[in-house]
């Protein structure tokens, strides 16, 4: 069978993925001293429209001057609806170009989007003579880019990564929500009959974008990222909220403030525990494969060849997490 995803994903821990406003350039040294797997510099929403120059110039000289080795390294320009976009990405690239891993992309529409950027980053770096390819990320959060998450995630070999955002999302569909990234207790069903005892069961209102998401990226060899949890100081939250995104397939999550790091890197790494029990599956499923069964019990359950492609998953992260690898 030939496979339909044309590669594999990039190989790159993206358990945590920090925000740093570009306007804030001293968070930019701690930001790069984190424990995130990845930082990106902000120029989008976290800046205010005066502001925008300036968090431009920011970012290029925290980029050129801070030491950012150990991690890998994105800025978010401006949307493609914005006066803004066009300069960000020629002076982020033509003064800072080498210093950046990724490129993250808001409010992506269409396949067009992604590669009106992708022809603008190959005639900068074709000029100024960079050898390797910036990569993109992908935010999907309008219902327009949900509709067009297939083409959007096949749309450019730089591609990397589908990003998640919540409050846009909200905005663009008229979702009610307070907290970017929480929850609203009105999208439940009341179960039971009327009169009768009853009870309210509690959904989560982001599932089927997400999951949509999810198995758009996979397909193209993408890794899916669940988006900010505003509430910084609802830890408990934060928590439920990436296992909840990891259970479902994603590969990390965004943090907006250091708190969140050590718990995104938590819930998307892979416990000890996990690493262990994935090791003693593929151990067993190659005595299997000696023996000729596809099959096998392992503490008194199934395991066949589908569990190996499970269990390299997690081995290849533990091996990434323990070598330090970006
Ligand atoms: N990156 C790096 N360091 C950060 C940080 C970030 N995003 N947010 C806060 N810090 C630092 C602070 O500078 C402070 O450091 P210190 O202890 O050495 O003084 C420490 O972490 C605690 O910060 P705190 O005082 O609790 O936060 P704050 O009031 O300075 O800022 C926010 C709170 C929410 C405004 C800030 O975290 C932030 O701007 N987050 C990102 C927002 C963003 O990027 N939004 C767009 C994407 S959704
Ligand atoms: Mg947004």
């Amino acid at each position: 069978m030939i496979p339909s995803a044309s590669r594999a994903a990039a190989v790159r821990l993206n358990r945590s993925q920090l925000s740093v406003p570009g306007i804030r350039p001293e968070l930019f040294e701690k930001a790069a001293q984190s424990a995130a797997d990845v930082i990106f510099l902000d120029l989008e929403d976290s800046v205010a429209f005066a502001d925008k120059e300036k968090a431009r110039e920011n970012v290029i000289t925290g980029l050129r001057d801070l030491d950012w080795r150990g991690k890998t390294v994105s800025v978010r320009v401006n949307g493609l609806d914005t006066p803004f976009m066009y300069r960000d990405v020629i002076d982020v690239m033509e003064q800072a170009g080498e210093r950046i891993d990724l490129m993250l992309i808001p409010k992506v529409n269409r396949a067009a989007d992604v590669q009106a950027v992708d022809m603008l980053l190959t005639q900068i770096e074709m000029a100024k003579g960079y050898a390797r390819p910036v990569g993109l990320e992908l935010m999907i959060e309008t219902a327009e880019g949900l509709m067009n998450v297939d083409a959007i995630a096949g749309a450019s070999a730089r591609a990397e990564s589908l990003h998640f955002g919540p409050g846009d999302f909200a905005a663009s569909t008229g979702a009610r929500n307070v907290t970017i990234g929480g929850g609203n207790p009105d999208y439940a069903v009341l179960v039971g009959a009327k009169g009768g005892p009853r009870e309210t069961h509690v959904g989560d209102m982001w599932h089927y974008a997400l999951a949509r998401i999810v198995v758009a990226a996979r397909a193209h060899g993408l890794r899916p990222l669940d988006g900010p949890y505003a509430d910084f100081a609802d830890a408990e939250g934060f928590d439920a909220a990436a296992r909840r995104a990891a259970a479902l397939g994603c590969e990390g999550k965004w943090c907006i403030h250091p708190s969140q790091i050590a718990a995104a890197n938590a819930a998307f790494g892979p416990t000890a525990a996990e690493t262990e029990a994935a090791r003693r599956i593929l151990a067993a499923m190659d005595q299997a494969a000696r023996a000729g069964k596809g099959a096998a019990t392992l503490d008194g359950r199934m395991i066949d060849v589908a569990s190996i492609r499970q269990a390299q998953v997690v081995v290849r992260k533990a091996e990434l997490i323990a070598g330090g690898a970006k």
